[in-house]
């Protein structure tokens, strides 16, 4: 179903109620949608972006429904879930042209083998005219491939983000009208998506500062009429401050290393510290990915396998290093029967956070009165180093 934005400009994309993974990686609790749009100028008609692969006939069934010729497809973005669809759209409209940064056109004719005489390649602050519409492009690399770009349709004043300021959410609702449950969506799927990429978003964001904006339109999840909302909350995430929290990710075999989590979430809880535990036997990764966006600190606890970390402190340990996230301090805490190097494998898996470590704790098998000593001064150092960061951006 095809429905209207704005006057001659329609959201013809779908909405994925049922995909629960992404890259076969990524969690998706609430679904997702590929949105797609069509702008409807008096001369020509452009669409913006495409849909996932396998939701290419509702795509064209919406399109047949507006009886209109595509002049031009714009791909914001090579990734499939927004390009799968672009040789389907070309099959049907053979005259239309694929505008998109240089770099997007060869990954698109590596990707899907789109024949480069299909293109119309488009640099920075370039714009095309579709007769009383006007189309200004604005090149935006790494939101979260290299190749990446927005378009801003300047009589309207709306922002096509692609992924940029996106949340992974099926919903209904064609704009966001619940802030707090799209804060949370979008929060996720920056954590999961953008995080590695902060440097680059906090360009991309001082880039769009001075356009006019009354509504921003993402590839994911509902529209912002109330644009400040999201450029806000993407503000905050990509800012340098974070909060007085520790991420405690852990696994324990045998209940030693689990005794010392306990303790160390009471010893943290009491000194005013909040402290967010993920079991990751159990836990949803992106949900620990939110919870990395600003907490000032991380502690891995592990118990010791075959000599090295259990395979899920590997895991959150690989996973934190690859998202990147702001966190400032690290720790490690754990036990061990005979033998190992369990600190020092994880500690050398996540040098990407460029973070202090604090002094771990590692301790033969279960923790007696001395050991809990040391997570109390454990904590007391965690506590001194947020009062010396938190709230001062460093
Ligand atoms: Fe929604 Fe990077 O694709």
């Amino acid at each position: 179903m095809k429905r209207e934005i704005k006057p001659d400009i329609y959201a013809v994309g779908a909405i994925d109620w049922d995909r629960k993974l992404f890259d076969e990686l990524i969690p998706l609790p609430d679904g997702t949608s590929y949105n797609s749009y069509l702008i409807m100028g008096n001369e020509k008609t452009a669409l913006i972006d495409t849909v996932d692969p396998n939701k290419t006939h509702e795509l064209i069934k919406n399109l047949e429904e507006s009886e209109k010729d595509i002049d031009y497809v714009i791909a914001h973005h090579a990734e499939q879930d927004h390009s799968g669809s672009i040789p389907e759209v070309l099959k049907r409209y053979p005259d239309a042209k694929v505008v998109s940064t240089p770099k997007c056109k060869t990954m698109l004719v590596d990707l899907l083998h789109i024949p480069e005489d299909k293109f119309m390649e488009v640099n920075d602050g370039d714009t095309i005219s579709l007769g009383n519409k006007t189309l200004e492009f604005i090149h935006a690399p790494w939101v979260h491939w290299p190749e990446t770009m927005l378009t801003y349709l300047r009589e309207d004043k709306i922002l096509f983000t692609c992924d940029f300021l996106g949340s992974h959410l099926a919903t209904g609702k064609l704009f966001v009208e619940d802030e707090g449950m799209v804060y949370e969506a979008a929060k996720r799927y920056y954590a999961e998506i953008m995080m590695p990429f902060r440097t680059a978003i906090r360009k991309n964001l001082e880039k769009i500062k001075d356009l006019e904006i009354e509504m921003i339109a993402p590839s994911h999840g509902p529209i912002y009429r109330n644009p400040e909302f999201i450029i806000n909350a993407y503000r905050e995430w990509v800012s340098d401050d974070v909060k007085n929290e520790v991420v405690l990710a852990y696994v324990s075999m045998h209940g030693s290393t689990a005794a010392m989590v306990d303790y160390l979430i009471n010893a943290l809880m009491k000194k005013g510290v909040g402290v967010k535990p993920f079991n990751l036997t159990v836990s949803d990764i992106g949900e620990l990915a939110m919870a990395l966006v600003d907490a000032a600190t991380i502690v891995i606890a592990s118990p010791t396998v075959l000599a090295g970390a259990h395979p899920s402190a590997i895991y959150a340990a690989y996973l934190a290093n690859a998202l990147r996230p702001k966190t400032k301090f690290a720790s490690i805490i754990g036990s061990y029967g005979w033998g190992g190097k369990m600190d020092e494998q994880i500690a050398g898996m996540i040098k990407n956070l460029g973070v202090e470590l604090i002094e771990p704790v590692i301790i033969k098998g279960y923790p007696r009165e001395d050991d809990f000593k040391l997570l109390d001064k454990l904590a007391d150092e965690i506590k001194k180093r947020h009062e010396k960061t938190v709230g001062r951006g460093k």
